[in-house]
């Protein structure tokens, strides 16, 4: 489907900050629909914005030249929010002075409010917000109106003609005392309506799906995760028995994974054609050990095994899961750096020859699981723990065989046992085992024994961005390191990793 249409529109404007998505997302969470575009790109979809935001980002003003996007915003008589980055440029355009700040401010800061009307309405005299600068706006442009002020940032929002606003910290940060409110009373100034119901869209999404593939055959590839859960009931309903969904069993899954995904998918309307190809994964994966690598194996297997199931099937397109973050991810920044291949995000239709069918690619997470309930997902699929594409294969260190996932299933069941029993699960992001490729020594039965380390890996996290590791109880964890080396003969030693996200990833590879 193209964008949703005849939804009022928020633009944010991304210039490379790290928390342009948050923006979006806190405006959507706001019940306005909006969209993200880079300086280059805005220009074009200006014109179609009921209100603009720009977001933070790393360079100066006085380095990176976005004068142009920020006066057209300015220009174009809407509504302008302008966000640390942001906020600088707006007061550069309109005449203000920006330089280094008195007193650069980094995290938690005091902001006194000068003015509670309008943007800031609601808000005390002080609040403490989330900020991140070297340079400030020093003296706000002629004729515009100093809201807010801090020690570094002389001012640290500033209203312009009733409809241009700057603020120097990061209200979409959950730092920032009343950043929802911030937002909001820009979008009611703004007289953007609250009109962005994600479900309204259910029969577009479905229209789209029929329209797209006429009477042809398509196949859904599910993993038993909400993505491609949701797209699958979508298509489903959409297209009825030409429909396949089919899930491939690379043979790296946890315990009981298989069965429960047939089993869940299967009560939704959905049951999935199993293909068992679990060979050949570990064929291709022999004598392999950098992770990268790997992965690409594993996404190259999954990309055939596809092809050869659409051909049996007769079907030319693929119905996936992608959503908003795996796109933008995926395509809005050049300059990312990969960290890590996901298999499951872009690039595998052009090698498939199959014609892409992503009815999720414009949706965040939360709206995907609130189009899943009206779909009728059950709790149980849209708070399941994401488990990676990759499956076990970057839970087990260095070469995958057999035996070594044997052992990484066994390890990570007691895990999953021993937590939920335990009833820790719930505020968790996730909670695994990783079979390590180092060896210890231990005494088992009075005998020497050299074996694995298995690592323990729990955290939370709210969109695995950044996660932090959890204080699980001692008894919890004594008693998970007791249950692996007592019931898994080759573990001699269990670890707790206690590293957070960044510097270290969730996954070990
Ligand atoms: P990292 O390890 O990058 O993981 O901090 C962030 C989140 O993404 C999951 N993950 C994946 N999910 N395909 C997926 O669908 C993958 O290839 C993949 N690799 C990591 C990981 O479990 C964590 O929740």
């Amino acid at each position: 489907m193209g964008e949703p249409n005849g939804y009022s529109r928020v633009l944010v404007v991304d210039f490379g900050g790290q928390y342009a998505h948050l923006i979006a997302r806190r405006v959507r969470e706001a019940e306005r629909w909006s969209q993200i575009a880079s300086p280059m790109e805005a220009e074009e979809v200006l014109a179609m914005a009921d209100a603009v935001i720009l977001s933070g980002g790393p360079s100066s003003v006085w380095e990176a030249n976005h004068d142009a996007i920020a006066l057209a915003a300015v220009e174009s008589g809407k509504p302008v929010l302008g966000i640390c980055y942001g906020h600088q440029l707006l007061a550069k355009v309109l005449g203000g002075r920006v330089g280094p700040s008195p007193r650069p401010e980094f995290g938690s800061t005091r902001v006194r409010v000068l003015d509670d009307g309008g943007l800031l309405r609601g808000f005390p005299g002080e609040v403490e917000v989330w900020m991140s600068h070297n340079d400030a706006v020093l003296e706000p442009p002629p004729g515009a109106r100093v809201l807010a002020t801090s020690e570094g940032s002389p001012v640290a929002a500033f209203e312009y003609d009733g409809r241009v606003y700057g603020v120097q910290w990061h209200p979409e940060v959950s730092h920032s005392w009343g950043g929802m409110l911030l937002l909001d009373n820009f979008l009611s100034i703004a007289g953007v309506p609250r009109d962005w119901r994600p479900e309204d869209l259910i029969g577009s999404l479905i229209d789209h799906i029929r329209s797209l593939v006429g009477d042809g055959v398509a196949i859904a590839a599910v993993s038993g995760g909400v993505d491609s859960t949701v797209a699958a009931l979508l298509a489903k309903r959409a297209l009825g028995d030409r429909l396949v969904p089919v899930f491939i069993d690379h043979g790296l899954h946890p315990e009981g994974e298989v069965e429960w995904v047939v089993r869940s998918l299967t009560s939704l309307g959905i049951p999935p054609r199993v293909v068992d190809a679990s060979n050949r994964f570990f064929f291709e994966l022999r004598g392999i050990v950098d992770p990268e690598e790997k992965r690409r194996v594993i996404g190259r297997v999954y990309g055939e095994v596809l092809r050869e199931e659409a051909e049996r099937l007769g079907a030319r397109f693929l119905v996936q899961g992608t959503i908003y973050p795996d796109v933008i991810e995926s395509g809005a920044r050049p300059g990312a750096d990969t960290i890590k291949t996901h298999h499951n995000v872009g690039g595998l239709p052009e090698r498939l020859g199959l014609i892409l069918v992503e009815p999720l690619r414009w949706f965040y997470k939360d709206e995907v699981r609130r189009i899943g309930r009206m779909l009728g997902l059950t709790d149980e699929i849209v708070e399941k723990k994401p488990i990676p594409g990759p499956g076990l294969a970057v839970r087990v260190e260095g070469e995958v065989t057999l035996d070594k996932v044997r052992i990484a299933r066994v390890a990570d069941r007691i895990v999953r046992e021993e937590i939920e029993g335990a009833g820790l699960h719930r505020g968790l992001w996730q909670y695994f085992a990783v079979l390590t490729s180092s060896r210890a020594t231990g005494v088992k039965g009075d005998r020497r024994s050299y074996g694995y380390v298995v690592a323990i890996r729990v955290v939370e996290s709210i969109d695995a961005m950044t996660a932090r590791v959890s204080r699980l109880p001692w008894v919890v964890l004594e008693r998970i390191a007791s249950r692996i080396t007592g019931e898994i003969p080759e573990v001699t030693r269990v670890v707790y990793d206690i590293t957070s996200k960044p510097p270290a990833t969730i996954e070990w590879e």
